[in-house]
C-alpha cells in the first residue's frame, strides 16, 4: 500500500477545521499511519519548501507555514499520492473542483488549507522530515 504525507496548514488549525478535514480524509479511504500537532521553525520551512526558494512568494510561504501549529500526518491508501492530490484539489482554491478540501476550506492560493506530497519519492522524504521511525505505524 502506498503512502503520502500531508499537513493541515496553520489556517486550518486557526479556523478550527482539523476535525472536518480529517473526516474528509478518512471518509475517502485513507488510513492514518502517523499524526501530530507541531510547529515548523523558519529553518524547517525553508528546508521543506527549498524547491520554491527562488519564487517571489517564498518569504510569504515561510511566514505562513511557521505562524502557528500544523497537523502533520502520513496517510496510507492504494495510489495515495495521486488520490490525495485529487481529494485536496488545485493549489488555488478558485480553480479547485467542487467538494475538494481546498474548495471547501482554503481562502486563497497563499492560504490553501492543506499540503499533499507530489510524488512517492517526496512523500517518503517529507514523512521522514517530520516523523521518527517509532512514530510511524
Ligand atoms: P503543496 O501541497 O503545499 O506543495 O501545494 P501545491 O503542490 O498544490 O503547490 P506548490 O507546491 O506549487 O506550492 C507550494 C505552496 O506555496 C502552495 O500550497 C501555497 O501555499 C504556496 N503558493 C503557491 N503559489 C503561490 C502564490 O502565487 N502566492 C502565494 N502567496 N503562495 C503561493
Ligand atoms: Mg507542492
Amino acid at each position: 500500500t502506498d503512502r503520502t504525507f500531508t499537513m493541515l496548514k496553520p489556517d486550518s488549525v486557526e479556523k478550527g477545521h482539523i476535525g472536518a478535514i480529517l473526516e474528509k480524509i478518512t471518509a475517502a479511504g485513507f488510513k492514518i499511519s502517523a499524526m501530530k500537532l507541531t510547529q515548523m521553525t523558519t529553518a524547517d520551512a525553508k528546508e521543506f519548501y527549498a524547491i520554491h526558494k527562488e519564487r517571489p512568494f517564498f518569504g510569504e510561504l515561510v511566514e505562513y507555514m511557521t505562524r502557528g501549529p500544523i497537523v502533520a500526518a502520513i496517510l496510507e491508501k492504494e495510489n495515495a499520492v495521486e488520490d490525495f492530490r485529487t481529494l485536496i484539489g488545485a493549489t488555488n482554491p478558485a480553480d479547485a473542483a467542487e467538494g475538494t478540501i481546498r474548495k471547501l476550506y482554503a481562502a486563497s492560493i497563499g492560504e490553501n488549507a492543506v499540503h499533499g506530497s507530489d510524488s512517492d519519492e517526496n512523500a517518503a522524504i517529507e514523512g521522514a522530515f517530520h516523523f521518527a521511525g517509532r512514530e510511524i505505524f
